[in-house]
């Protein structure tokens, strides 16, 4: 997270999961028995509130009964809360009954290709690192005239890396086939995802980025069942170390390490003491629990697996640790990676952004006289340039240093 111009949170309620967690403050094991005694009292008179007192009393020991029986973890991913120092500081937030219903997204995957076609990565075989738990890469990714360099300069980073299944979430509405193509064409496992944003968020400021990709990636992982590995949220603009992935790989349940570039203090990560993470540094806190970057950290498949709540809200700047509370995570658990959180192995680098180029040129000349047909459509594809016929200044061509009618040169 690098936004440090977004608010502190306070209990909203704005965004479905958020309304969940006024609505559901129970587990659901409990809820549906505690429900019926209480609306049949609403309805009653005195007496018949005397005959339900045994049925109110029951229920009171039924919900008594699942409070002590679900263990410490479960309570506190439900937000159930508990007596530990870490839940203190849960509901010092408002944050104390943080729980959502599970990931109901609908998946359309645009295409995938679970075959790996690359035949040597470090200078290895491949079936040399058979053995290596694989590595779920989940990126976001969004149409703009950067998106096809991102993606490449991406793929150039993870080709490197054995055992990678790479889930690229596309949010847009229809399935881009110039990136299956793309995808293809590197040889690493992937997965090809339409995910997009709800329009509701679209015009919000600022606005869920990469939250519907994220969860119909985890929406993936669970309707797979794929409980071994390790999953890690990779943006397609930030830089990665090869370091990274082997320092990764090995996570037990929750791996974490600094991010470089972040926000006021170029850096967010972990405070490491005796090899113990203790605190965060992290220029924007604004009552986040776990203040960390989408890219400072990896979790355990088989660990993420035990928490049905697993999500992540539309709650700007609160991804990380909403996401991270959902697997109830614990200081203690945390395992301090990039030699003892001293080194940065990925960086928050970000891509200039501009709109759409506009080149003016009749259609006429957009044909196979020259290359300028093919190329200005490969470029429309990839998003990063349109032709108009009338709209602007036409479009300069020159020969010798200077300016060219487009007759001369293209009839
Ligand atoms: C920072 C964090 O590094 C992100 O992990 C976090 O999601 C984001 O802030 C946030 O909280 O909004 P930042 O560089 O500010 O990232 O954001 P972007 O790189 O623009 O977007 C994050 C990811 O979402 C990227 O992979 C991007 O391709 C994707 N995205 C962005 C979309 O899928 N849709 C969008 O409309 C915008
Ligand atoms: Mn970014």
């Amino acid at each position: 997270m690098s936004s440090a111009h977004y608010q502190a949170l306070e209990p909203q309620t704005s965004d479905e999961d958020n309304e969940d967690i006024e609505r559901r403050s129970h587990h659901p094991r409990c809820t549906a028995t505690a429900s019926a005694p209480s609306s049949m009292v609403r309805k009653g008179g005195v007496g018949r509130r005397r005959c339900l007192l045994p049925l109110v009393g029951g229920a009171l020991c039924f919900i008594a009964f699942c409070y002590l029986t679900l263990s410490g973890e479960t309570r506190s991913a439900l937000g159930l809360g508990g007596s530990t120092e870490d839940s203190e500081e849960e509901s010092h937030h408002g944050l104390d009954s943080i729980h959502f219903r599970p990931l109901n997204e609908s998946l359309h995957i645009c295409s995938e290709n679970l075959e790996d076609h690359r035949q040597f990565l470090q200078d290895k075989p491949r079936s040399d690192y058979g053995q290596l738990p694989v590595i779920y890469f989940v990126t976001p990714t969004y149409p703009r005239r950067e998106q096809i360099p991102e993606l490449t300069r991406l793929a150039h980073t993870l080709l490197h890396i054995p055992r990678l299944h790479w889930l690229v979430a596309d949010d847009q509405e229809k399935c881009n086939n110039f990136i299956d193509t793309l995808l293809n064409r590197f040889g690493i496992p992937f997965t090809h995802l339409m995910s997009p944003m709800p329009s509701k968020f679209r015009n919000e400021k600022p606005a869920p980025r990469g939250v519907a990709n994220r969860r119909a990636a985890l929406q993936y992982l669970r309707q797979h069942n794929l409980t071994n590995g390790v999953l890690y949220f990779g943006d397609d603009d930030n830089t990665y170390d090869l370091q990274l992935f082997s320092e990764i790989r090995n996570t037990q349940r929750v791996s974490m390490f600094p991010v470089g570039l972040i926000a006021d203090y170029g850096v967010s990560g972990p405070v490491v003491r005796k090899g113990k993470v203790v605190a965060f540094l992290d220029s924007w806190v604004a009552g986040r629990r776990w203040p960390v970057d989408m890219a400072g950290f990896a979790v355990n498949l088989e660990y993420m697996a035990q928490y049905p709540y697993v999500n992540m809200p539309y709650k700007p700047g609160y991804e990380e640790d909403l996401f991270l509370r959902s697997i109830g995570l614990k200081m203690d658990m945390i395992e301090p990676r990039g030699n003892n959180c001293t080194d940065i192995l990925v960086w928050h680098t970000q891509t200039k952004s501009k709109k759409l180029g506009m080149i003016r040129l009749e259609s006429k000349y957009l044909d196979d006289r020259s290359n300028l047909g093919a190329l200005l459509l490969n470029l429309k594809l990839m998003g990063v340039a349109s032709t108009t016929e009338n709209e602007g200044r036409n479009a300069l061509i020159s020969k010798n240093g200077k300016e060219k009618p487009h007759s001369i040169i293209l009839s």
